[in-house]
């Protein structure tokens, strides 16, 4: 069956419908599911009125043939095996992690990174001559030569079809992993680059506008253009009405997100690295854009306007490929990779906040090798077979199961 149909065979036959993807969103969320009284979901013996009991023993063969039918598409671009049928009724839950971990063996396997990272940045295809392909070729090579994960933003070179390493495509003197790439700039242009600097936020840090002061240390006021200045109603203060940000205190966000798209302030509409570019707002053009397909920067003195220099994560940084590698190193990125691996495969929405001792397990448990690194195949194994990974699913598949079997029979009932 072609991956397509396999996708959308899992999504119809209601794997996971949305209802359901809520509630695993509910389970992972709330502190303790799946047996465990204490919170806690490293797999250990716990105390239930004097005796021990493994939590793990709650899940039977049918639960996990369910749970491994909704990852297969997704991880592998199959279904499941006799054999990984036979293997799920022998040794239950015992038999997940290895079999992850020889579906990371698999030739399919490193296109679910390629899948992950499209999806995640929006880019995909090719038009205009632009190679929407670079960002996915290169997480399918980290994928399938095991390297760290973080190389998806600190590799200094970009990945071809056929796998071989070759120059990036934007001219700029450094290179920025998945970030540096034509596909991500023209996918992501927008006015003052807002929409770059919030998209890799997003995706490698899981931090939205306004984030906490200890995370990205805010531009001094007086830096900043008059409009991103203001902390009171657009109305009051003059600047531009509601329907830019919330109408409040924009310098609350803004003052971040400065220091964020100065980083993307030499990268033009069209994804080019532009040495001449100023920074400075076009007299003539729509507000935030620059001259000659450039957008403008946050920053008051034109000197500062139009620089790669800028902060990342309270960190000065010289360019945008230094601020890749501070976010790669950051403790935020591999948490925030759990939290995409559970909303690619499982779907839940981004704006499900895991528990936090659960994404903490996880990245510890897929630390692998000496030194320890983690890859997108540990990762992948550590994630889909943590038990309150696990349990959350087959809570919610159960929850789903029996309520539309109560509206079918139901509706039975009706004349
Ligand atoms: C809660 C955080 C927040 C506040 C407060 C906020 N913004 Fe924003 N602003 C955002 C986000 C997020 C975006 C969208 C970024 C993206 O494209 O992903 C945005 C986008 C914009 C844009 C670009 C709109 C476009 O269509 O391209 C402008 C201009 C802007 N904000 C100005 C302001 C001004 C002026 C204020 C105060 C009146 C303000 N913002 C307050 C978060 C905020």
């Amino acid at each position: 069956m072609k991956l397509d149909a396999l996708l959308s065979k899992a999504r119809a036959t209601g794997a996971l419908a949305a209802a359901t993807t809520l509630a695993v969103g509910a389970a992972l969320l709330g502190p303790a599911c799946g047996g465990t009284p204490d919170g806690s979901f490293q797999r250990r013996t716990v105390s239930n009125g004097g005796e021990e009991v493994d939590p793990t023993e709650a899940f039977t063969a049918e639960d996990l043939r369910a749970y491994m039918r909704q990852l297969a598409p997704y991880l592998v671009s199959r279904e499941l095996e006799p054999e990984e049928l036979a293997a799920i009724d022998e040794k239950k839950f015992d038999a997940i992690a290895p079999m992850l971990e020889a579906w990371t063996k698999e030739a399919a396997f490193p296109r679910a990174a390629r899948r992950l990272i499209s999806q995640k940045l929006s880019v995909s295809g090719s038009r205009d001559g632009i190679d929407f392909d670079l960002p996915g070729n290169l997480a399918e090579h980290v994928a399938r030569e095991d390297l760290p994960l973080s190389t998806i933003l600190t590799a200094d070179y970009c990945v071809d079809a056929n796998g071989a390493k070759r120059e990036c495509d934007t001219g700029a003197p450094f290179t920025a992993g998945v970030l540096g790439t034509r596909a991500f700039m023209v996918s992501r242009a927008s006015r003052f680059n807002l929409t770059r600097a919030s998209t890799m936020l997003r995706a490698f840090a899981c931090q939205k506008y306004p984030m906490s002061e200890d995370v990205e240390p805010r531009i001094e006021r007086s830096r900043l253009i008059p409009m991103f200045q203001v902390d009171r109603q657009a109305d009051e203060s003059g600047a531009p009405p509601d329907e830019f940000g919330n109408g409040t205190a924009c310098y609350a966000c803004h003052s971040q997100f400065g220091w964020h798209t100065q980083l993307f302030v030499r990268f033009d509409a069209s994804g080019l690295y532009r040495e001449d570019a100023t920074g400075l707002q076009d007299p003539n053009g729509e507000l935030g854009r620059s001259v000659d397909g450039l957008f403008a920067s946050h920053l008051q003195d034109p000197a500062e306007a139009k620089t790669d220099k800028s902060q990342m994560l309270g960190r000065a940084v010289r360019d945008l490929g230094e601020a890749a590698k501070v976010l790669a190193e950051s403790p935020m990125f591999v948490p925030c990779q759990v939290g995409n691996l559970l909303e690619y495969a499982l779907r839940l929405p981004p704006t499900v906040e895991v528990a936090k001792e659960v994404v903490e397990e996880i990245a510890s448990s897929a630390k692998k090798g000496d030194p320890p690194k983690v890859t997108f195949g540990s990762l992948t194994v550590a994630t889909f077979s943590h038990p309150r990974v696990v349990a959350a699913v087959v809570s919610a598949t159960n929850v789903a199961e029996a309520s539309s079997a109560a509206d079918q029979s139901q509706s039975e009932g009706e004349p």
